[in-house]
């Protein structure tokens, strides 16, 4: 897939106040500081598309982008949105806006209609969390499709890496008949960037 364009559009409060869902979405969710904004700007190959930080809580709303692809150089266009969303797990936050994050969150992910997939990302430096495995067990009641998105993987050695994911899967293997797909990469050393675009692009078609 091609990017031809990407474009911020809003930043938005609650689902309600989101641009109208006239195209298909995918959103990025995980930890505070686990690398949203950074994948993003890597996919859309922008510096600063959308704001990154090093201190943890930088995105606090529902963050649309705009994108124009093609499935080759000269084929057509195709719109779709990429948002970024606001992490959970950070120890600073108080509980009342950890409750508010909790209910923008579900009511997103639930309240909207054109979200075709979640990518929720993973710090592959770390053994599973309880936060995330709490996280990605949600959704799996709500029946929300997702990938595991492993990231900075480049702080780490390959082999932690596939046995921080091999752990993550066997955590979910014992509740879960079918287990999600799982891609590793990198903002700063642009890993894993056509196959997540490629996975856009299937559903895009579908
Ligand atoms: P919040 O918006 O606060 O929830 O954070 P976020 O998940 O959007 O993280 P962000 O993209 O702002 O990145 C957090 C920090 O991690 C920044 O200092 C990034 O430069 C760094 N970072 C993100 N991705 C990578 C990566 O793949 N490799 C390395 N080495 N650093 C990364
Ligand atoms: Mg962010």
């Amino acid at each position: 897939m091609v990017i031809k364009n990407a474009s911020y559009v809003i930043s938005s409060p609650s689902w309600q106040k989101c641009p109208a869902p006239d195209r298909p979405e995918y959103a990025f969710i995980g930890r505070s500081n686990v690398g949203k904004s950074s994948l993003i700007n890597m996919l859309c190959q922008r510096q600063s598309l959308a704001k990154t930080s090093s201190t943890p809580g930088k995105t606090q709303m529902i963050n649309h982008f705009a994108i124009e692809s093609s499935k080759k150089e000269k084929a057509p266009k195709y719109s779709w949105y990429l948002v970024d969303l606001p992490g959970y797990g950070y120890a600073k936050v108080a509980q009342k806006s950890r409750k508010a994050w909790s209910k923008m969150i579900e009511d997103y992910i639930s309240g909207r209609e054109n979200l075709m997939q979640l990518f929720v990302l993973i710090d592959g430096r770390h053994k599973p969390q309880a936060i995330d495995l709490e996280f990605v067990m949600a959704l799996g009641h709500w029946q929300i499709p997702f990938t595991l998105v492993y990231t900075k993987t480049d702080k780490e050695m390959p082999s932690v890496v596939e046995r921080n994911i091999g752990f993550f899967l066997e955590q979910l293997r014992s509740s879960w008949q079918f287990l999600p797909q799982v891609i590793i990469t990198s903002a700063t050393k642009k890993v894993g960037r056509e196959e997540i675009l490629e996975l856009i692009g299937n559903y895009n078609e579908k």
